[in-house]
């Protein structure tokens, strides 16, 4: 069954067309630019041009896919997390179109979309069989799995008992990965959101140049926090000098990103050290494109034994459709209950 997926969660305007975990089609026109003058997502600003674009994602969706809207089975939208006058755009165009058209409408949890985008596949992708694809990759998957979403808004380990049954494991307790990110590079003057460009720039930086202190992550907890390393950064940057070269916005940055990452991988090891799973990890959100992340989480994989799996596209990692399409093919196919938004829905309440 094709289904036509929505997601208007927060900044990005999303349509795609999936099929099982196949992704036909996936349309994202970021508002990012217009934001970036805030320092921050304006939510009515993001309802306003949800507004204005979705029409144009959803018809570029089908043509893109070349599918008719006939052809679509089901329609599936984002109804949480996110903001909620921004998730009520997408809400109610899938209303619209579920009613033109006479197919269920499914409200999908955007956590559970990142957490499962790992497993989402591209259309064309050999040597299986197109139907029995979405089949053929879950049974390589050994449940249970855990799964690590770490974007601008959320920083979750949650174990997959399996698909729709979640238990989170660890969170922050207060800045998300992302936005730690986000806030450390509009510090260096970076723009906004600034978690890519500060990962081009600690590239070229020592990480130990400057000294940031490591959050503590006790044995036996299970929580993030990315406050204390925010601050720490601010006291820093304001004592390196007000006009920072290139240089030193690079150390800084390196400096930075390598503290953050290591109190993720910290946190990881103790809350894996305390469950024992055995297959897997899941990596999902935007900050999942970072390649330095990567590298280091396939090494804590090999350290722990388990595989990481990555969304095969960096598209993927961000916000998007597909994923949600691709979780609203999965089990999770709650149709029939009505779609109403969710700004703080858990992904262990799916
Ligand atoms: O998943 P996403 O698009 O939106 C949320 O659901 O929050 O994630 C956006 C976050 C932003 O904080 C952005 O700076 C970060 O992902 N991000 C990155 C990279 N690309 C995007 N962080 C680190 N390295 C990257 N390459
Ligand atoms: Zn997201």
């Amino acid at each position: 069954m094709k289904i036509l997926a929505i997601d208007t969660s927060c900044d990005e305007t999303s349509t795609a067309v999936t099929e099982g975990t196949q992704i036909l089609s996936n349309i994202v026109w970021s508002q990012a630019s217009q934001h970036a003058k805030f320092g921050g997502v304006m939510p009515a600003l993001a309802q306003r041009l949800h507004e204005e674009r979705i029409d144009w994602t959803i018809n570029e969706a089908l043509k893109r896919a070349r599918v008719s809207k006939k052809d679509i089975g089901a329609i599936a939208v984002t109804a949480g997390p996110g903001l909620a006058i921004a998730l009520g755009v997408g809400i109610a165009k899938a209303k619209e179109m579920a009613e033109g058209l006479k197919v269920p409408i499914i409200g999908v949890n955007h956590i559970e979309g990142h957490l499962l985008s790992p497993l989402a596949q591209p259309a064309t992708s050999p040597p299986f069989p197109l139907k029995n694809f979405g089949e053929g990759e879950m049974k390589r998957v050994r449940w249970p799995a855990l799964g690590l979403v770490i974007s601008g808004g959320h920083t979750e380990l949650i174990l997959i008992k399996k698909i729709g049954e979640y238990q989170i494991l660890a969170k922050t307790a207060d800045d998300a990965l992302g936005e730690a990110l986000d806030k450390a590079a509009r510090m260096l003057g970076l723009g906004y959101p600034g978690g890519a460009i500060l990962e081009k720039m600690a590239r070229e930086g020592n990480p130990k140049a400057y000294p940031l202190p490591l959050p503590m992550a006790r044995q036996g907890e299970n929580y993030w926090s990315y406050s204390g390393l925010k601050t720490a950064m601010f006291r820093l940057v304001q004592k390196t000098g007000i006009d920072l070269n290139k240089q030193q916005i690079c150390y800084l940055a390196a400096s930075f990103q390598n503290r953050a990452f290591q109190h993720l991988e910290r946190v990881m090891v103790n809350t894996i050290e305390k469950n024992e799973p055995d297959s897997e990890i899941l990596v999902g959100g935007g900050v999942a494109a970072n390649m330095e992340l990567r590298r280091r989480l396939r090494k804590l994989g090999r350290k722990t034994g388990l595989k990481i799996r990555f969304p095969y596209s960096v598209k993927l990692c961000g916000d998007n459709a597909g994923m949600i399409g691709v979780a609203a093919g999965w089990g999770t196919l709650k149709t029939g209950r009505t779609v109403d938004r969710r700004p703080r829905w858990r992904v262990d309440e799916v």
